[in-house]
This record gives C-alpha cells, sequence and structure tokens, in this order.
C-alpha cells in the first residue's frame, strides 16, 4: 500500500517564518512537498476558526510559524498567537481528533535550516497520527459536527475575551495589581471552553428543531443537570427560547441567526 501523504497546511508570518522558509529554499534544504504555504502579516492575525475550519476540510495537520518571543515586528502578536493556538488545541482535543495535529513553532529569518528540519519532521508526527478521520470521500459525521461546535465555540466573544487578558492577568495583573497563577487560569480557562463547546453543540441540536432537557442530554451524552445550567445559561443570552410544551416536558428551540459553520 502507497504510504500515507499528509495533507498540510502552514501559516507562517511574513516577517520571521516565511523568511525563514525563504532561506531554506535559497539554500537548497530539502524538505517534502505536503505543506501549503499561507504567509499572513503576523502569527497574532491567524484566527482559530480559520485553523478549525483547516481541520473541517479534512487537513491532517496544521503548522504554525511565528517570530521568537520577543522578536514580533507588532510586538505582542506571537504571545497572542501562542495563547490563541492553545485555546484552539483544547478545542480540536475536545472535538475527538488529535491536538498534535496542531504545531506551533518559533522560526527566525535566519533560520533556515532549523525551518527544512520542522518541516521534515512535522509530517512524520502526522503520518504517524494517520490521516484526520474528516478526509476523504466519506468524512465522520459525528466528528465533523464536533469541529463545527469547536468552530462557534472559537467565534465567542466570551473566550475571545478571556484570551486576550491572559497575559496581562497572569504576568501584569488586574486593575487592582493582583495575578493569577498560571495553573489557575488554565484552569478556569479549561472549564470555560468546555462549558462554550458544550452550549454550541446543544444551539447545533435545536437548530429548527425543539428539544427537551432530556433528549439533549442523551443526545450530547451529558447529565440532565449540566445540559439544564446550559439551557439557562443560553436563555439569559438570548440565544435560545422556549418553543412548545409537550405534556409537562418544555422544549426549547434555538433562536440565534444560523451561522454556517
Ligand atoms: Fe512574526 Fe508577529 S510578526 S509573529
Amino acid at each position: 500500500m502507497a504510504e500515507f501523504e499528509p495533507k498540510l497546511v502552514g501559516f507562517l508570518c511574513n516577517w520571521c517564518s516565511y523568511a525563514g522558509a525563504d532561506l531554506a529554499g535559497v539554500s537548497r534544504f530539502q524538505y517534502p512537498p505536503n505543506i501549503r504555504i499561507i504567509r499572513v502579516m503576523c502569527s497574532g492575525r491567524i484566527d482559530p476558526y480559520i485553523v478549525l475550519e483547516a481541520f473541517a476540510q479534512g487537513i491532517d495537520g496544521v503548522f504554525i510559524g511565528g517570530c521568537h518571543p520577543g522578536d514580533c515586528h507588532y510586538l505582542e502578536g506571537n504571545y497572542q498567537a501562542q495563547r490563541k493556538i492553545k485555546m484552539t488545541r483544547q478545542l480540536v482535543k475536545r472535538a475527538g481528533l488529535e491536538p498534535e495535529r496542531l504545531r506551533m513553532e518559533w522560526v527566525a529569518a535566519s533560520e533556515g535550516e532549523r525551518f527544512a528540519i520542522l518541516m521534515r519532521e512535522f509530517p512524520k508526527q502526522i503520518q504517524e497520527l494517520g490521516p484526520s478521520p474528516l478526509s476523504g470521500e466519506k468524512p465522520d459525521e459525528k466528528l465533523l459536527a464536533n469541529i463545527n461546535a469547536a468552530k462557534l465555540a472559537a467565534l465567542d466573544f466570551r473566550l475571545r475575551a478571556i484570551v486576550a487578558k491572559e497575559r496581562k492577568i497572569v504576568e501584569q495583573g488586574n486593575v487592582y495589581g493582583e495575578t493569577k497563577p498560571q495553573e489557575e487560569w488554565d484552569e478556569f480557562m479549561e472549564d470555560a471552553i468546555e462549558a462554550e463547546f458544550e452550549r454550541k453543540r446543544l444551539l447545533a441540536m435545536i437548530t429548527g428543531k425543539s428539544m427537551s432537557v432530556k433528549e439533549l442530554a442523551s443526545e450530547v451524552n451529558l447529565p440532565t443537570d449540566r445540559v439544564l445550567d446550559h439551557i439557562v445559561f443560553l436563555r439569559k443570552r438570548n440565544q435560545l427560547a422556549l418553543d412548545s410544551i409537550d405534556g409537562f416536558t418544555p422544549k426549547y428551540i434555538s433562536i440565534v441567526p444560523e451561522v454556517k459553520p
């Protein structure tokens, strides 16, 4: 059987990693041609939604390249990227795909050889994982629904605000000068990601079709009290409404304008 050739996408920042890739080419450092490079001005510009979309499209692995810490031409872009990618990796994992399919590395403009080494290493790492279940003619439907929920979670304002504030709160402190230990922050972040991912899955279930808490709980495999908490939260956010009462059972429906994931 022919060896699996992974389809990879690389987002490289213009000023360091892309220049490093250029140098690798000029210096004739060899690396496999599996990766399609997309040049962005800064790694901080890479939106988690786009990365998740690449996975939804069946890409086997995504590589993000940015300037080394302290070298970003927009000062903090790579620090922001690092946190965004951390969140994206967690969403990928929640959705049921291996987080190792998403890799981030710092590559300077002078590191052509390092870029070539990484480009030889990454396809091997993905080959070991095998093809993405979302690639090919028949993508795994359940996984695709989960990745779509992850994409919607990545657009959530609250999650974006939490990611944007992390560095300040962990390293510099809030307006009162209070900092939060990194482990505590990570735990808080993980809970926020989990909750938002679950809410997006629930909203997807009740788009165009009303369901009760019990039905939702069995569909998404969550305890009913957890689903009820999400229903209350989403109702407060004005994202769902009571649609009907079946006997004594209320049924809910999403009233969010449908966002095509
Ligand atoms: Fe390279 Fe920001 S310019 S990471």
